[in-house]
């Protein structure tokens, strides 16, 4: 024990990366626990400005393990380049990084099906990263996926390849009319993945646990957020996997019992990459200035990201799912230019008032949100570490947000760097 979750309460870039560094610092095991590639989080520190898709966050911090769980989809030769770029910035993490061995491989033909799946939508398109997320995780649940320990055995993985690839070429063939794969091309880069990643493959399940057991510290690194939930989010514009708290239990192995901590981290406002419902969504110059001053632009596909103002329903949903023990507010700073900010506080749906988003996109796509005006504020919240020096409106509006999550906001975050950060509450000291 302790074991604190880090989770996306929108629909992911809320800045889970910026806390995750800043609480690695106190932490001996930074862990991944779902997504791959398809994340994309920025930390800025000291040592520079980064932007880490399958290395967790708390490669900064000196004393640190790092852990890519069994819940992760991993695209090797994507891993190989990121610490490749890591090293190149000084960072060595060939002695603090371990990758689950039950851990799924993102193959070449699950970034082709991607794409492939993606074109063939058409208007339907779910925007995806393209990486082969969707793809590497349908293998999974097919049974038919590959997993990390599956390229420590080469003779094994022949065989393995052996009896997937048929079904995966009748696909990309007959469906998709592109060549197929073959065993052999697959073979010899997973003996270059071995050769790189082969110390680095592990039973990380029972090391998690019995560093939590020896009373270590341990922060679960969420990707994505709950909105983009595959059980959970506005399916089918989801993503493959589990960024609630379930899927940090699954996606690590480790006993719900150390869990003490859960922070939801919202951003002051939501936004949204790729399709599906998004009732908040502005289409006028506030969201265009949003957008701008706060570079909304997707840190994996540079896709600008769509902008819309804090949904209290989605915000009290996503606290329902995920029990949060805290929450966390990041970019306040980004609103200093607003005069007057919405608030959703309710949805109309016909003649319903809902405070609970409906089931169905179909639905929710009827919503119509009901809207509470705040003031902006005078005075910069950007860079203020200490809660006195808020402006009065500022805090209004924090309070506003509390009471709509239903949970204590216990950090806010005025900037990127690690000191332009209120610590409301110390929330490492039990
Ligand atoms: P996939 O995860 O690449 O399959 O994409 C499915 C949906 O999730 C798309 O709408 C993506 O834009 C979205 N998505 C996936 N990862 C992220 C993320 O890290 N941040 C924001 N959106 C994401």
């Amino acid at each position: 024990m302790p074991a604190y979750a880090i989770l996306g309460a929108q629909w992911g870039d809320e800045g889970k990366g910026k806390i995750i560094d800043y609480l690695s610092q106190r932490a001996n095991i930074v862990a991944r626990f779902s997504g791959g590639n398809n994340a994309g989080h920025t930390v800025i520190n000291d040592m520079g400005d980064f932007s880490l898709h399958l290395v967790p966050c708390g490669v900064f911090s000196k004393s640190v393990t790092n852990v890519i769980g069994n819940g992760v989809v991993v695209d090797p030769d994507v891993l190989i380049e990121e610490m490749q770029a890591l090293e190149k910035a000084g960072i060595d993490i060939s002695q603090s990084l371990m990758v689950s061995e039950r851990a799924h491989l993102i193959m070449p033909y699950h970034v082709m099906l991607d794409t492939l799946a993606e074109n063939r939508r058409g208007k339907q398109a779910i925007g995806t990263t393209g990486k082969g997320i969707g793809p590497a995780y349908s293998d999974k649940t097919l049974r038919t996926g590959i997993r990390a320990a599956d390229i420590l055995d080469l003779e094994n993985l022949k065989v393995r390849l052996e009896s997937v690839l048929p079904y995966t070429n009748a696909i990309l063939e007959k469906i998709y009319a592109v060549e197929p794969v073959t065993t052999e091309s697959i073979l010899e880069k997973a003996a270059d993945w071995k050769n790189r990643l082969g110390s680095y493959i592990k039973p990380v399940g029972r090391y998690v646990n019995d560093v939590l057991d020896d009373d270590g510290t341990v922060v679960l690194e969420g990707a994505q957020g709950i909105l983009l939930d595959l059980d959970h989010g506005t399916y089918p514009f989801v993503t493959s996997s589990s960024p609630t708290i379930g899927g940090a239990i699954t996606g690590l192995a480790i006993q719900p019992r150390h869990i003490t901590s859960v922070l939801g981290i919202f951003k002051a406002y939501n936004t949204r990459v790729g399709s599906g419902p998004f009732p908040t969504e502005l289409f006028d110059d506030v969201g265009e200035s949003i957008r701008t001053v706060a570079r909304e632009f997707g840190t994996t596909t540079g896709r600008p990201r769509r902008i819309g103002w804090f949904d209290g329903v989605l915000a009290r949903y996503s606290n329902r799912v995920n029990g949060y023990t805290s929450a966390v507010v990041t970019r306040l700073d980004v609103l200093d230019h607003i005069d007057s900010i919405k608030v959703c506080v309710g949805y109309k749906l016909g003649t319903d008032i809902l405070d609970e988003p409906p089931g169905g996109v179909a639905a929710l796509e009827k919503c119509s949100p009901i809207y509470e005006t705040l003031e902006g504020w005078d005075i910069p919240t950007a860079g203020i570490s200490d809660l006195s020096n808020l402006p009065t409106n500022a805090r209004v509006y924090i309070d506003r947000l509390e009471n709509l999550i239903g949970c204590p906001i216990d950090i806010i975050s005025t900037g990127p760097h690690r000191d332009q950060t209120i610590m409301v509450k110390d929330i490492l000291t039990p």
